[in-house]
This record gives C-alpha cells, structure tokens and sequence, in this order.
C-alpha cells in the first residue's frame, strides 16, 4: 500500500525543509522529497537546496576566506601588524568550504530525523488526484507513488544561461562552477553585474585575480537605492573591479587556453576579453520541468513561475501551495523560509502574514549593502513625499577603529508621519545592522523612535541612529 501523509514537500531547499519542519512541529504527517546529490562524495541525496550546497552558504565560506586573505595581506600593516609573504592555498579554501556544506546538510537530515519528516529521495512529480488528496510519484534509486492531501511545491531554481554561451562548469561556469575553482584564475571574466557576479568577483578579486564586469544594463544595481548604487560603484571601482555597463555579449568562445568574450561596450565599439574562466551570472529560471503541473491543472506563468496568491501562496489547484524561488517575489532563502513556513501554518488553520515590504536584501561585498523598504526612486516615482538622513561611518569611533569607515546609512521617513519607509545601508555589517530596520519596519516605527532608542557606545549601530536623527536634522556627530 502506498504510504499517505498529510503534507508532501517538494524540494529539500530552504523553502521546503523549514516548511516541512514547521507542519512537522504542528502535528502533521510530512515527507519532503528531493532529487539531488549535489556533490556529494557517495551520492547520497542532499538536503538545503540551492542554498546550502551551492548558493548562500558555499559562497559566503568563500567570501569570508577571500576577506581574511586580503585583510592579512593588505590591511594588517594599518594596524601596526608586520607578517611575511602571505599566501593562498585555494584547494584548502575550497575544501574548508565543502566542510561547512557538508555539516550543515548533515544537520538538516538530523531535523528531519528529529521531527519524524520522511525523506523521500527521488525527482517528484504529480501523477494526479485520487480520493487520498493527490498522487505523488517518486522517482528515484526506488520507484513509489505516495498521497498527500496537501502539497507544498518548493522545487527553487536554476542559474540561467545565454543562448550560444556552454556552461560546462570547468571553463564557462554559473554558480555551481563557479564554486569550485581550486585555483585563482589569473584573469575572470564575470557576464552580470548582479548579486552573484559581484559576491564570486569579489572573492577572486581579492585573491589576486584580475576580474572584468560586463554588464548589459546602462545602471549599476538598478534594484538598489540609486545613492547607494553610485558608492558602491565607485568604492568597487577602486578596489580594482573592473565593471563595464551597457555591454552586449557576442560571440564566446572557449579551448584549453581559456575563453575568448566578443563584445561591444556601451558606444558599440567591438572589443575581446580574454580570460582564464567566464563565470554566467545573468539571473536565475524557475524549476518547473517535469513535475506534472498538468495533471493537477496547474499552469506557470510566462516566466515559468508558478502563480500564488499574494498573501497565502496557494495556487489554483486546492490544497497545493507554492513557496520560494518558483514563485514571485525576490529570490532569497529567508523570503522563501518565511513563506514555508507561512504555508504550514495555513493549512493548521492558522492566519499568518508576511509583509513583503520589510524582507531585507543584503550583498555580501566589501562593504556590504543591505537594504529594507523603499528607495529614493521608488519613493519618487510613487509621489510619496519623504524625507531623507544620512550618516557615514567615517564619523563613527567604532569604523574607525576597525579600519572600515567605507560607506553610509540611509533612512528615508514619511514626511508627514515620520513613519520609516526605507533603510539603505553601504558599509561594514550592513547584514547585521539591516536587522534592526527590518524590526522597526515590522512595528511601523517612526525615524523618531529610533532616534531615541539607546544603542550601544562604540557601535556601529550608532550610525543607524544618527541617520535617524538626521531625517530631521539632528545628527549629533556631524
Ligand atoms: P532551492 O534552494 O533551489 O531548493 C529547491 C530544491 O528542490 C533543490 O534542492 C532541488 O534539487 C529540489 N527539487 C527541484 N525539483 C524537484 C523535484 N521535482 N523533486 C524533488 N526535488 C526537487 N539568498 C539569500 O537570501 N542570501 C544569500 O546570501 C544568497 N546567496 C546566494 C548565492 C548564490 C551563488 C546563489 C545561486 C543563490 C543565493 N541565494 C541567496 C538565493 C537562495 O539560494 C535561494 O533564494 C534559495 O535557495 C531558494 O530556496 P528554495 O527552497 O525556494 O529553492
Ligand atoms: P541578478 O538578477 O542579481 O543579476 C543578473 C545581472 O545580469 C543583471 O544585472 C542583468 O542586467 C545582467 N544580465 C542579464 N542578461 C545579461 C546579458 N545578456 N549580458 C550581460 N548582462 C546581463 O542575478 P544573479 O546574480 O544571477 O543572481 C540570481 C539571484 O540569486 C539574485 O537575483 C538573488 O535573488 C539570488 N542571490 C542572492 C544573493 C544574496 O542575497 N546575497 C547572493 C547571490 C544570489
């Protein structure tokens, strides 16, 4: 007889192992289904997703590395600190990483153990409904048919790739390549500057690659707020990232000797580079392939995205929900954990909400940039009249005394109310300190309460509260 749960998960990412645990924690009976091994040694199916294996995690291992390396090699003497040639073992670097990945997955298949989450290893896909609510088939080493009377498709996506370009992740890679490298290329090639072509730049960069940027739009991180934007591009552009805008990709090619980029810059001159390694990174395609949405009625969008309703992640078929990186909204982890575990508690009858407006987005370059809510442009665009304060970290102890003075916070307030409807942040920790936004975004707090909340002495948290104070021209350190 085949085995029926309340809840089949598919996909073992973020979205879908916390979605899993949470209807787990809420007395129902759960299997989560995944297909990939990722890279492990035996085989074995992996749990965490994009994320974990070859996403968040991996990349930010890497970028911690990259950071240690190039604060020992360049940064060491501003403090008086004398040391010898320094060097980079990269295969150590990138096995320490494999480690990090390794345990965490591991950790992952204890939770399920721990919550009594039946892992069922195999690609799924639905086979239709039946009296028991819908028939799921699994296929992988095992081949079985499981019933779920409620499903949470949580399959995440995949790198997208360029018409003509081959990824064969050795040469031209995306991100599961571009993981891997066990040496620095001495030149690399990045298509995108976006979130990852940035983060995998940077960490080359810092090794001593000489990296190169070409990027079609004519705007440096358009998502960002555009004070922000402009910072970063310059800081990048000192630090020795060569980023090109308004570039249009030609022909690639790629032999042992490396690979040849033909491309026109922003005035149409046609020009070559010529590097070791070409990492793709122009955005990231739902997965939707074979999973049997038209046996349930289920259609995706022109995008390939699953469509869910805005508040509650259900689609059009009853009792099936979606969550993640398959649907609408910013791809990332926390977003697609926030509505597993969303979706969990609706089916326990519950009436959870997320407010969209407040998920934050952090890039984890030197500096960082994390931001929350709404900026300038988007602001302006609205007609929404607000009103702005800014304060840079050089005016504060704590980043002086780190040697991390790069950088600015933003608060962007309700002119009327005072009400904050925006964070932007370019400096040192901006991941961290984005959470305090994040929270008084969610309590709706005005730029005035922060302002008088007490933070800490020497923090860089002061900064948030004098860019707070200084939505009213009350900084007090400038
Ligand atoms: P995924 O993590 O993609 O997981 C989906 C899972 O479903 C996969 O394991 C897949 O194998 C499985 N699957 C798919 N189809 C099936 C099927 N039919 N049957 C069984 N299993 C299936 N986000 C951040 O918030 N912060 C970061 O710092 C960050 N860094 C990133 C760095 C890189 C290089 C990349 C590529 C992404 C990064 N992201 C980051 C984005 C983040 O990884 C994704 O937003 C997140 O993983 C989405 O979670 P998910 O559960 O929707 O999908
Ligand atoms: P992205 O959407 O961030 O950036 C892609 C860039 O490629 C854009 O600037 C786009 O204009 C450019 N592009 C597209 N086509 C091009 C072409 N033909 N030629 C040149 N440039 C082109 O996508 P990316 O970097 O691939 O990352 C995918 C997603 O993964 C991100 O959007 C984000 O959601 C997630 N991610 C999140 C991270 C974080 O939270 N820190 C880190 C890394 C990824």
């Amino acid at each position: 007889m085949s085995q029926a749960f309340d809840v089949v998960v598919i996909g073992g990412g973020p979205g879908g192992y916390i979605a899993a645990i949470r209807a787990a924690q809420l007395g129902f009976k759960v299997a989560c289904a995944e297909s990939n091994a990722f890279d492990d040694p035996k085989g074995e199916i992996r749990l965490g997703g994009t994320c974990l294996n070859v996403g968040c995690i991996p990349s930010k291992a890497l970028l911690a590395s990259s950071e240690e390396f190039e604060k020992i090699s360049h940064h060491a003497a501003d403090h008086g600190i004398k040391v010898g040639s320094v060097s980079i073992d990269s295969k150590k670097m990138v096995s320490r990483k494999d480690e990090i990945v390794t345990k965490m997955t591991a950790g992952i298949q204890y939770l399920f153990r721990k919550n009594k989450i039946t892992l069922l290893k195999g690609h799924a896909s639905f086979e239709g409904k039946s009296t028991n609510g819908y028939q799921i088939k699994i296929d992988g080493k095992d081949q079985e048919t499981v019933s779920a009377k409620n499903v949470i498709i949580a399959t995440g996506s995949k790198a997208r790739h360029l018409q003509g370009i081959s990824v064969d992740n050795v040469l031209i890679c995306d991100n599961e390549g571009a993981l891997k490298f066990d040496f620095v290329p001495k030149k690399l090639g990045v298509i995108g500057a976006g979130v990852i072509g940035l983060e995998l730049g940077s960490v080359w960069r810092r090794l001593g690659s000489e990296v190169t940027v070409l990027e079609a739009l004519p705007s440096f991180l358009a998502a960002c707020d555009e004070g922000i934007a402009k910072e970063a591009q310059k800081l990048f552009a000192k630090q020795g990232l060569n980023i090109n805008m308004g570039v249009k990709i030609g022909e690639v090619k790629a032999d042992k000797k490396g690979v040849v980029v033909n491309y026109t810059d922003s005035a149409g001159k046609a020009l070559k580079l010529e590097c070791d390694r070409l990492i793709v990174s122009v955005g990231r395609i739902p997965n939707t392939d074979q999973l049997g949405l038209e046996n349930i009625g289920l259609k995706v969008d022109e995008r390939g995205f699953i469509p869910v309703d805005d508040h509650t992640c259900a689609t059009a078929a009853p009792s099936v929900y979606a969550v993640g990186d398959v649907v609408r909204g910013p791809m990332l982890a926390h977003k697609a954990e926030d509505e597993g575990v969303l979706v969990a508690e609706i089916i326990a009858g519950q009436k959870p909400h997320i407010d969209y407006n407040c998920i934050p987005w952090v890039i984890y370059t030197d500096p960082e940039i994390a931001w929350v809510g709404k900026s300038e442009q988007a602001l302006k665009e609205a007609g929404i009249a607000y009103k702005a304060g800014q304060f840079p970290f050089a005016a504060n102890g704590r980043a002086l005394g780190m040697g991390r003075a790069d950088g600015f916070v933003k608060v962007l307030a309700d002119a009327k109310t005072d009400e904050i409807l925006g964070v932007h942040i370019i400096g040192p920790n901006a991941s961290d300190l984005i959470a305090e936004a994040a929270v008084a975004m969610e309590f709706k707090a005005a730029a005035e309460d922060i302002a008088r909340i007490c933070h800490p002495h020497p923090s860089l948290s002061e900064v948030m509260r004098e860019a707070a104070l200084a939505t009213d021209q009350r900084a007090l350190n400038m």
